[in-house]
């Protein structure tokens, strides 16, 4: 019971992470020749954004951690759940960079141009973690 609401914890953070990852991501698709300029709406957007994969990549290394702890041990051995917490390492290390980094950015008139490369980098790796957490717990 108290596994499976800790579970539902960490689902649920996913739903969250993975708003803001592809929110980034249409976001940046949806630039063109049509747009209209909305800088503070798309900041406001982004700013919600980069919150919200913070909280929820906190919220996903807790649940997990208490649910490996729980249910397997110090550690899942294979492939699988190696490379998933890979991934999520790579993962974490993007979100608490731009969450480091964003406000100087603001304020010296936006983020660099690698930083789309950066949300590419973090969604690509969300669906392989997911993919990947469905093969190594089967
Ligand atoms: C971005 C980070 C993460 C995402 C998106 C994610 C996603 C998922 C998903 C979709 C499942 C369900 C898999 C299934 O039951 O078939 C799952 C289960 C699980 N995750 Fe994560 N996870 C993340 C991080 C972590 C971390 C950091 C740990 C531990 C260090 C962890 C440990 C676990 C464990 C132990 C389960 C299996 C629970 C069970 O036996 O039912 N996860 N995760």
């Amino acid at each position: 019971m108290l596994f499976a609401a800790i579970k539902a914890f960490h689902l649920l953070a996913l739903v969250f992470g993975s708003a803001a990852a592809l929110g980034n991501i249409y976001l940046g698709l949806a630039k063109g020749p049509h747009d209209l300029a909305a800088p503070g709406y798309t900041n406001t957007l982004r700013k919600a954004w980069r919150y919200t994969s913070l909280f929820a990549i906190i919220v996903l290394w807790a649940t997990g951690l208490v649910l490996m702890f729980a249910r397997y041990g110090i550690w899942i051995p294979g492939f699988a759940f190696n490379a998933k917490i890979a991934f999520a390492l790579v993962l974490t290390a993007i979100i608490l960079f731009m969450n480091l980094m964003a406000p100087g950015w603001a304020r010296r008139g936006g983020p660099p141009s690698y930083v789309p490369v950066l949300s590419w980098i973090s969604a690509v790796s969300l669906l392989l973690i997911v993919t990947l957490a469905a093969f190594a717990f089967g």
